[in-house]
């Protein structure tokens, strides 16, 4: 099967038939109207690559260094909770994939599989991320869990001081474990290999804070303890306290403002990721691509940069390295990966993203991926999605103007 899968649209497509739907589009969804996430893919298309001919380019060179960690590609697995509701296991079969292949994975606070768990199984380290939640002796113990289990980096998210509202989310009842009404199990129910994977495994509930939160020895005390958890106040002054405990490297994910930026490295960041978080938190807020030119000027020399939000190929990774980053992470390409066909599923959306890179650095006459520079790709500056004609249509039929009307507007605004 994995072999007839050509591209990561075709991943997603198996996964829409296979995990059920209060799962599923808890992935394929952003928060409110969804322009971000929307915004995050349509701006990476508008980067046109530079057609180079009669080089050689008969070796390409993909390998790269992340964190100081030697990769295969310049490529890690962003961290997603309830990686293991999209598939029984998810996070210990995904952190295999990523291991295999030669990539960082990265698991959430908000996992199936606990981070105990996830290093039991998987032999090489990864990273774990953090989020901030107000009872702090927890944090503590959950930076020192990460240590204990060999963790390699600890990403700090700082976009998440509350959670944004997917629409989907909210008329779905999206619960851990779903509850059991009849909407729900007749969702489930259509997906009948999912639900005997899932009966089959233990892994059912928030591996990292459901019997290690004080009081919350079950999913319904977690439901209630995570919505006053999440800390409206943290600043920049926190992340001292973090690096202290911790003591290891630290990524600060988040970020999209070049001042920003600053201030993680001031902070003592030893890498960010430009990311609006797959456009699920601040709706409105621009596409992470857009946002990296002006990031990568103001810190690229003195720290790590990589980004996420709207990678779904090869050509996308090559994409951001040309304007500016050092690395990318991808979330919902591996995810759906994972809905599709388990361990197989993201080895797969990695083998794809890897050939699809290898391939476009060729074609641009690239041999080397440490050489991907601006010049790779035509147009200077990401063009906003809604200036373009050729979403035109799209745009204008959303908004409920005509085609006409569209275009007359952009004519009169100069805009084209
Ligand atoms: C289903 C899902 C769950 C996510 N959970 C987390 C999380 O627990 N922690 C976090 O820092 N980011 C989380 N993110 C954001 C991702 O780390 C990443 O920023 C985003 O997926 C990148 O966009 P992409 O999915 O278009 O690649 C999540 C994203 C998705 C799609």
């Amino acid at each position: 099967m994995a072999d007839t899968v050509t591209c990561v649209d075709d991943l997603q497509r198996l996964a829409r038939r296979r995990v059920p739907k209060i799962f599923y589009d808890y992935v394929d969804s952003g928060s409110w109207t969804e322009s971000t996430y929307r915004a995050n893919e349509v701006d990476l298309g508008q980067l046109k690559f530079r057609q180079r001919v009669g080089c050689n380019v008969d070796m390409i060179r993909t390998a790269a260094t992340l964190l100081g960690r030697p990769c295969s590609l310049p490529v890690a697995l962003a961290p997603t909770g309830l990686a293991g509701m999209i598939h029984a296991d998810g996070e210990i079969l995904a952190a295999r994939a990523a291991a295999r292949f030669g990539v960082p994975f990265t698991l959430s606070t908000v996992s199936i599989c606990s981070i105990e768990d996830v290093a039991e199984h998987v032999a090489e380290p990864f990273w774990f991320q953090l989020y901030m939640m107000k009872d702090r002796d927890f944090i503590v113990r959950l930076i020192e869990r990460a240590r204990n289990a060999g963790c390699s980096a600890l990403v700090l998210t700082l976009d998440l001081p509350l959670q944004g509202q997917r629409h989907k989310d909210v008329r779905n009842g999206l619960s851990v474990p779903p509850k059991l009404n009849l909407r729900t199990l007749s969702t489930m129910m259509a997906r009948p290999a999912w639900c005997a994977r899932m009966l089959g495994t233990r892994r059912r509930t928030f591996g990292n804070i459901v019997g290690h939160a004080k009081g919350v020895t079950d999913t319904f005390a977690f439901a209630e303890w995570v919505s006053r958890q999440f800390d409206r106040t943290v600043t920049w002054d926190d992340i001292g306290w973090i690096k202290r405990h911790w003591g290891g490297r630290l990524i600060v994910k988040g970020i999209l403002d070049a001042d920003d930026a600053r201030r993680a490295v001031a902070a003592g960041a030893d890498a960010i990721i430009v990311s609006n978080h797959g456009g699920r938190q601040l709706d409105g807020a621009p596409s992470s691509i857009s946002a990296l030119p002006a990031i990568a000027a103001a810190v690229g020399q003195q720290t790590e940069v990589l980004m996420d939000g709207g990678i779904r190929s090869g050509q996308d990774v090559l994409r951001a390295l040309a304007w500016g980053a050092h690395g990318v992470m991808i979330g919902r390409a591996f995810l759906y990966g994972l809905g599709a066909l388990g361990e197989a599923g993201v080895t797969r959306t990695l083998e794809l993203i890897h050939k699809e890179l290898e391939s476009t650095m060729a074609l641009c006459g690239i041999t080397d991926v440490a050489d991907v520079g601006r010049d790779a790709i035509v147009t200077t500056a990401p063009v906003a999605a809604s200036a373009r004609p050729e979403n035109a249509c799209r745009l204008a039929g959303e908004s409920g103007l005509s085609v006409i009307a569209w275009f007359e507007q952009l004519i009169r605004q100069g805009d084209i």
